[in-house]
Protein backbone atom coordinates (compact mmCIF):
# COMPACT_ATOMS: atom_id res chain seq x y z
CA UNK A 1 0.00 0.00 0.00
CA UNK A 2 1.18 3.77 -0.40
CA UNK A 3 2.73 4.84 2.82
CA UNK A 4 0.54 6.62 5.39
CA UNK A 5 1.08 10.05 5.76
CA UNK A 6 1.03 10.25 9.97
CA UNK A 7 3.95 8.28 11.35
CA UNK A 8 2.75 5.50 13.48
CA UNK A 9 3.44 4.17 16.80
CA UNK A 10 3.04 0.41 17.92
CA UNK A 11 2.86 0.06 21.54
CA UNK A 12 2.80 -3.28 23.29
CA UNK A 13 0.54 -3.81 26.63
CA UNK A 14 -1.48 -0.62 25.42
CA UNK A 15 -5.02 -2.35 26.50
CA UNK A 16 -4.76 -0.71 29.88
CA UNK A 17 -2.22 1.47 32.54
CA UNK A 18 0.47 2.73 30.71
CA UNK A 19 0.18 1.15 27.53
CA UNK A 20 -3.13 2.85 26.75
CA UNK A 21 -2.06 6.13 28.16
CA UNK A 22 1.48 6.32 25.79
CA UNK A 23 -1.21 4.95 22.92
CA UNK A 24 -3.45 8.25 23.83
CA UNK A 25 -0.98 10.70 24.64
CA UNK A 26 1.19 9.70 21.13
CA UNK A 27 -2.17 10.01 19.00
CA UNK A 28 -2.93 13.48 20.78
CA UNK A 29 0.39 14.34 19.28
CA UNK A 30 -0.77 13.26 15.59
CA UNK A 31 0.44 10.14 15.40
CA UNK A 32 -1.31 6.73 14.56
CA UNK A 33 -1.16 4.68 16.80
CA UNK A 34 -1.26 0.40 16.90
CA UNK A 35 -2.67 -0.73 20.32
CA UNK A 36 -1.16 -4.36 20.66
CA UNK A 37 -2.29 -6.25 23.23
CA UNK A 38 -3.30 -9.99 23.78
CA UNK A 39 -7.05 -12.19 23.49
CA UNK A 40 -8.37 -9.07 21.60
CA UNK A 41 -8.29 -6.63 24.57
CA UNK A 42 -6.87 -4.04 22.48
CA UNK A 43 -9.81 -3.76 20.11
CA UNK A 44 -11.94 -1.83 22.90
CA UNK A 45 -9.21 0.26 24.00
CA UNK A 46 -8.66 1.20 20.28
CA UNK A 47 -12.60 1.83 19.74
CA UNK A 48 -12.30 4.00 22.52
CA UNK A 49 -9.50 6.44 21.03
CA UNK A 50 -10.97 6.59 17.64
CA UNK A 51 -14.09 7.85 19.97
CA UNK A 52 -11.65 10.46 21.37
CA UNK A 53 -11.02 11.39 17.33
CA UNK A 54 -7.45 9.74 17.30
CA UNK A 55 -6.50 7.58 14.56
CA UNK A 56 -6.11 3.87 16.63
CA UNK A 57 -6.20 0.51 15.52
CA UNK A 58 -5.83 -2.87 17.01
CA UNK A 59 -4.23 -5.91 16.72
CA UNK A 60 -3.44 -9.28 18.28
CA UNK A 61 0.15 -9.45 20.39
CA UNK A 62 1.04 -11.86 23.35
CA UNK A 63 4.67 -11.01 23.08
CA UNK A 64 5.74 -14.31 24.32
CA UNK A 65 3.86 -15.80 21.17
CA UNK A 66 6.24 -16.58 17.93
CA UNK A 67 2.94 -16.42 15.84
CA UNK A 68 1.57 -13.40 16.90
CA UNK A 69 5.31 -11.22 16.57
CA UNK A 70 5.88 -12.67 13.23
CA UNK A 71 2.45 -11.09 11.81
CA UNK A 72 3.28 -7.80 12.72
CA UNK A 73 5.67 -6.68 9.99
CA UNK A 74 2.86 -7.63 7.48
CA UNK A 75 0.45 -6.29 9.50
CA UNK A 76 2.17 -2.92 9.87
CA UNK A 77 3.00 -3.23 5.88
CA UNK A 78 -0.63 -3.76 4.69
CA UNK A 79 -2.46 -1.19 6.59
CA UNK A 80 0.22 1.40 6.73
CA UNK A 81 3.24 0.78 5.26
CA UNK A 82 5.41 1.92 7.57
CA UNK A 83 6.43 2.28 11.49
CA UNK A 84 8.39 5.01 13.22
CA UNK A 85 8.18 4.25 16.80
CA UNK A 86 7.51 0.81 18.84
CA UNK A 87 7.45 1.30 22.43
CA UNK A 88 8.02 -2.01 24.13
CA UNK A 89 6.02 -1.62 27.04
CA UNK A 90 4.09 -4.80 27.98
CA UNK A 91 5.63 -6.70 31.45
CA UNK A 92 4.67 -8.02 34.29
CA UNK A 93 6.22 -8.14 37.59
CA UNK A 94 5.13 -12.45 38.75
CA UNK A 95 7.69 -12.26 42.00
CA UNK A 96 6.92 -10.86 45.32
CA UNK A 97 9.61 -12.51 47.57
CA UNK A 98 13.08 -13.69 47.68
CA UNK A 99 12.31 -16.94 46.68
CA UNK A 100 11.59 -16.98 43.03
CA UNK A 101 10.94 -20.49 41.42
CA UNK A 102 12.97 -20.38 38.23
CA UNK A 103 9.52 -21.31 36.30
CA UNK A 104 8.35 -17.94 37.60
CA UNK A 105 11.51 -16.43 36.75
CA UNK A 106 11.59 -17.96 33.04
CA UNK A 107 7.94 -16.72 32.54
CA UNK A 108 8.89 -12.91 33.87
CA UNK A 109 11.98 -13.16 31.10
CA UNK A 110 10.31 -14.43 28.43
CA UNK A 111 7.80 -11.37 28.93
CA UNK A 112 9.93 -8.69 29.69
CA UNK A 113 13.31 -9.82 27.86
CA UNK A 114 12.75 -12.10 25.51
CA UNK A 115 9.26 -10.41 24.10
CA UNK A 116 10.54 -7.14 23.26
CA UNK A 117 13.47 -8.52 21.91
CA UNK A 118 11.78 -10.83 19.46
CA UNK A 119 9.50 -7.50 18.56
CA UNK A 120 12.46 -5.83 18.01
CA UNK A 121 14.11 -8.14 15.76
CA UNK A 122 10.69 -8.20 13.52
CA UNK A 123 10.30 -4.81 13.41
CA UNK A 124 13.86 -3.31 12.63
CA UNK A 125 13.31 -3.58 9.09
CA UNK A 126 10.50 -1.32 9.22
CA UNK A 127 11.99 1.19 11.33
CA UNK A 128 15.10 1.47 9.39
CA UNK A 129 13.00 2.40 6.77
CA UNK A 130 11.41 5.55 8.55
CA UNK A 131 12.70 8.66 8.29
CA UNK A 132 13.50 8.77 12.38
CA UNK A 133 13.26 5.92 14.46
CA UNK A 134 12.73 5.58 17.64
CA UNK A 135 12.28 2.21 20.09
CA UNK A 136 11.40 2.96 23.71
CA UNK A 137 12.16 0.09 26.16
CA UNK A 138 10.00 0.50 29.53
CA UNK A 139 12.09 -0.49 31.85
CA UNK A 140 11.66 0.88 35.56
CA UNK A 141 14.21 1.97 38.53
CA UNK A 142 14.62 -1.47 39.62
CA UNK A 143 16.41 -2.37 36.47
CA UNK A 144 19.15 0.02 37.86
CA UNK A 145 22.03 -2.08 39.33
CA UNK A 146 23.35 1.29 41.09
CA UNK A 147 19.93 2.05 42.50
CA UNK A 148 19.81 -1.93 43.68
CA UNK A 149 23.37 -1.77 45.11
CA UNK A 150 21.98 1.34 47.10
CA UNK A 151 19.46 0.05 48.41
CA UNK A 152 16.52 2.07 47.08
CA UNK A 153 14.71 -1.06 46.09
CA UNK A 154 13.10 -1.69 49.33
CA UNK A 155 10.96 -4.90 49.29
CA UNK A 156 10.06 -4.74 45.17
CA UNK A 157 13.93 -5.59 44.93
CA UNK A 158 12.76 -9.25 43.92
CA UNK A 159 15.38 -11.43 41.68
CA UNK A 160 12.88 -11.71 38.61
CA UNK A 161 11.33 -8.24 38.08
CA UNK A 162 14.44 -6.62 38.82
CA UNK A 163 17.27 -8.78 37.00
CA UNK A 164 14.64 -9.14 33.81
CA UNK A 165 14.67 -4.78 33.69
CA UNK A 166 18.18 -4.97 34.31
CA UNK A 167 18.91 -7.51 30.99
CA UNK A 168 15.99 -4.87 29.07
CA UNK A 169 18.75 -2.03 29.91
CA UNK A 170 21.34 -3.73 28.53
CA UNK A 171 19.80 -4.55 25.13
CA UNK A 172 18.74 -1.19 24.81
CA UNK A 173 22.43 -0.35 25.06
CA UNK A 174 24.01 -3.15 22.68
CA UNK A 175 21.01 -2.31 20.16
CA UNK A 176 21.72 1.85 20.81
CA UNK A 177 25.62 0.76 19.95
CA UNK A 178 24.41 -1.88 16.77
CA UNK A 179 22.51 1.14 15.47
CA UNK A 180 24.98 4.20 16.13
CA UNK A 181 25.15 6.22 12.78
CA UNK A 182 21.75 5.67 11.64
CA UNK A 183 18.91 7.38 12.36
CA UNK A 184 17.14 5.11 14.77
CA UNK A 185 17.18 6.08 18.84
CA UNK A 186 17.13 3.33 21.15
CA UNK A 187 16.24 4.35 25.03
CA UNK A 188 15.37 2.76 28.10
CA UNK A 189 12.64 4.49 30.28
CA UNK A 190 11.49 4.84 33.96
CA UNK A 191 8.03 5.64 34.06
CA UNK A 192 8.07 6.64 38.06
CA UNK A 193 5.85 4.84 39.98
CA UNK A 194 2.30 4.93 38.73
CA UNK A 195 -1.15 4.16 39.33
CA UNK A 196 -1.60 1.29 37.79
CA UNK A 197 -2.78 -2.62 38.50
CA UNK A 198 0.96 -3.17 38.52
CA UNK A 199 2.11 -0.49 40.67
CA UNK A 200 -1.00 -0.08 43.07
CA UNK A 201 -3.23 2.49 44.50
CA UNK A 202 -0.67 4.51 46.67
CA UNK A 203 1.92 4.75 43.80
CA UNK A 204 2.23 8.93 43.67
CA UNK A 205 1.84 9.44 39.75
CA UNK A 206 -1.01 9.42 37.48
CA UNK A 207 -1.18 6.98 34.50
CA UNK A 208 -0.41 10.29 32.60
CA UNK A 209 2.13 11.11 34.55
CA UNK A 210 3.94 8.21 34.19
CA UNK A 211 3.40 7.67 30.47
CA UNK A 212 5.12 11.15 29.67
CA UNK A 213 8.55 9.31 29.76
CA UNK A 214 7.82 7.13 27.13
CA UNK A 215 6.02 9.52 25.18
CA UNK A 216 9.10 11.89 25.24
CA UNK A 217 11.29 9.21 24.30
CA UNK A 218 9.25 8.46 21.49
CA UNK A 219 9.25 11.42 19.95
CA UNK A 220 13.28 12.85 20.44
CA UNK A 221 14.53 15.03 17.91
CA UNK A 222 17.49 14.32 15.68
CA UNK A 223 19.75 15.96 18.24
CA UNK A 224 18.51 13.53 21.14
CA UNK A 225 20.03 11.06 23.09
CA UNK A 226 20.34 7.36 22.15
CA UNK A 227 21.59 4.41 24.49
CA UNK A 228 20.25 6.27 27.84
CA UNK A 229 17.85 5.66 30.54
CA UNK A 230 15.68 8.10 31.59
CA UNK A 231 13.03 9.60 34.02
CA UNK A 232 11.37 12.90 32.28
CA UNK A 233 14.64 14.44 30.84
CA UNK A 234 16.92 13.30 33.78
CA UNK A 235 19.52 10.95 32.87
CA UNK A 236 19.71 7.84 35.13
CA UNK A 237 22.23 5.72 36.00
CA UNK A 238 22.36 1.91 35.18
N1 LIG B 1 3.35 1.11 37.33
C1 LIG B 1 4.59 1.35 37.74
O1 LIG B 1 4.80 1.94 38.82
C2 LIG B 1 5.76 0.93 36.90
C3 LIG B 1 7.04 1.30 37.34
C4 LIG B 1 8.15 0.95 36.59
C5 LIG B 1 7.96 0.25 35.41
N2 LIG B 1 6.71 -0.11 34.99
C6 LIG B 1 6.58 -0.86 33.72
O2 LIG B 1 5.60 -0.28 32.90
C7 LIG B 1 5.05 -1.27 32.02
C8 LIG B 1 3.54 -1.18 32.03
O3 LIG B 1 3.09 -1.54 33.33
P1 LIG B 1 1.79 -0.92 34.02
O4 LIG B 1 2.24 -0.28 35.26
O5 LIG B 1 0.98 -0.17 33.02
O6 LIG B 1 1.06 -2.28 34.47
P2 LIG B 1 -0.28 -2.99 34.02
O7 LIG B 1 -1.42 -2.06 34.09
O8 LIG B 1 -0.30 -4.26 34.80
O9 LIG B 1 -0.02 -3.31 32.47
C9 LIG B 1 0.85 -4.31 32.05
C10 LIG B 1 0.57 -4.53 30.58
O10 LIG B 1 1.47 -5.53 30.08
C11 LIG B 1 0.68 -6.47 29.38
N3 LIG B 1 1.28 -7.78 29.28
C12 LIG B 1 1.84 -8.53 30.25
N4 LIG B 1 2.24 -9.71 29.74
C13 LIG B 1 1.90 -9.70 28.42
C14 LIG B 1 2.04 -10.62 27.36
N5 LIG B 1 2.60 -11.83 27.53
N6 LIG B 1 1.61 -10.25 26.12
C15 LIG B 1 1.02 -9.05 25.94
N7 LIG B 1 0.86 -8.14 26.91
C16 LIG B 1 1.28 -8.47 28.13
C17 LIG B 1 -0.63 -6.52 30.15
O11 LIG B 1 -1.63 -7.16 29.41
P3 LIG B 1 -2.78 -8.06 30.12
O12 LIG B 1 -3.85 -7.11 30.57
O13 LIG B 1 -3.22 -8.97 29.01
O14 LIG B 1 -2.13 -8.81 31.25
C18 LIG B 1 -0.85 -5.03 30.34
O15 LIG B 1 -1.36 -4.45 29.17
C19 LIG B 1 5.62 -2.62 32.48
O16 LIG B 1 6.69 -2.99 31.65
C20 LIG B 1 6.13 -2.31 33.89
O17 LIG B 1 7.19 -3.16 34.26
C21 LIG B 1 5.61 0.21 35.71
Amino acid sequence: MEKHVKKVALITGANKGLGLEIARQLGQQGLAVVLAARHGKANAPAAELRAQGLDARAVELDVTNAADIAALPTFLEEHFGRLDVLVNNAGVQLDTGFDVSPDTLRQTYEANVVGPYAITQALLPLLRQAPAGRIVNQSSILGSLTAISQGQGGSWATPGYTSSKAALNMLTVVLAQHLAGTSIKVNAAHPGWVQTDLGGAEAPLSVAEGAQTAVRLALLPADGPTGGYFHNAEHLPW
